[in-house]
């Protein structure tokens, strides 16, 4: 709580629930969360699911770090302590939209164990961690913005992967294995993975 709380008066209460969005978009929301290095397939895969939700009759919304770091998060670095803070937006906004029933497809490298567990946290048992699995060495070798080799040269400082840490989640609720599978198929395998929960019962 910030230091003004005791004149902040929430309504969370009195505005329309997520009972009624939901039962008005016929689904029931939930927060993916697509973490991931530079590079892994985050926000491709993404893409493809959202359309796919659409084309079945679920409304989305993707989120990525490279659009939310050009407005929301637009005054932070990539310290560990400012991708923390980055996080800690981020989540509280797909807090927002799940509470809005609507299904948040979030892809953010959110490259700690604890940066995840803080999301997780704010979300709450609606945050489900997919691990987008592709090892250092394929996203580097894609490289399609020519992000790694300006870190191996040194022109970008705590680049993940490269000078500043990813931890993979142990126990994630989906892993997509993308080196194995073509794009549609990671797509479907999501899918097919998320179809239940989003199902409006
Ligand atoms: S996070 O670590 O705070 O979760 P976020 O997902 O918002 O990162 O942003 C990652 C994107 O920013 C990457 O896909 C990449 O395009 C870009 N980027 C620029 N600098 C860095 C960096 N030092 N480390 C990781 N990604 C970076």
């Amino acid at each position: 709580m910030g230091n003004f709380s005791k004149n902040i008066h929430p309504t969370f209460d009195s505005i329309l629930s997520r009972d009624e969005k939901q039962a008005f978009l016929k689904q029931n929301s939930v927060c993916l969360w697509l973490t991931g290095l530079s590079g892994s397939g985050k926000t491709t895969i993404a893409k493809g699911l959202e359309k796919k939700l659409l084309d079945n009759g679920y409304f989305s919304q993707l989120l990525d770090g490279d659009n939310v770091r050009t407005g929301l998060c637009n005054n932070l670095s990539f310290s560990l302590e400012d991708r923390q803070e980055n996080i800690r937006r981020i989540a509280e906004l797909n807090k927002l939209f799940v509470q809005s029933g609507i299904i948040t497809i979030s892809c953010f490298v959110s490259p700690t164990k604890d940066i995840r567990q803080m999301a997780k946290e704010i979300i709450g048992a609606d945050f489900k961690e997919v691990f987008i699995n592709t090892p250092l060495e394929i996203c580097e070798q894609r490289d399609v913005k020519g992000l790694y080799a300006k870190a191996r040269k040194g022109e970008i400082k705590n680049f993940t992967g490269i000078d500043s840490p990813f931890e993979a989640p142990e126990n994630p609720d989906i892993e997509i294995k993308t080196n194995e599978q073509t794009i549609d198929e990671s797509v479907n395998q999501l899918y097919n993975q998320i179809i239940t929960t989003i199902q409006f019962k």
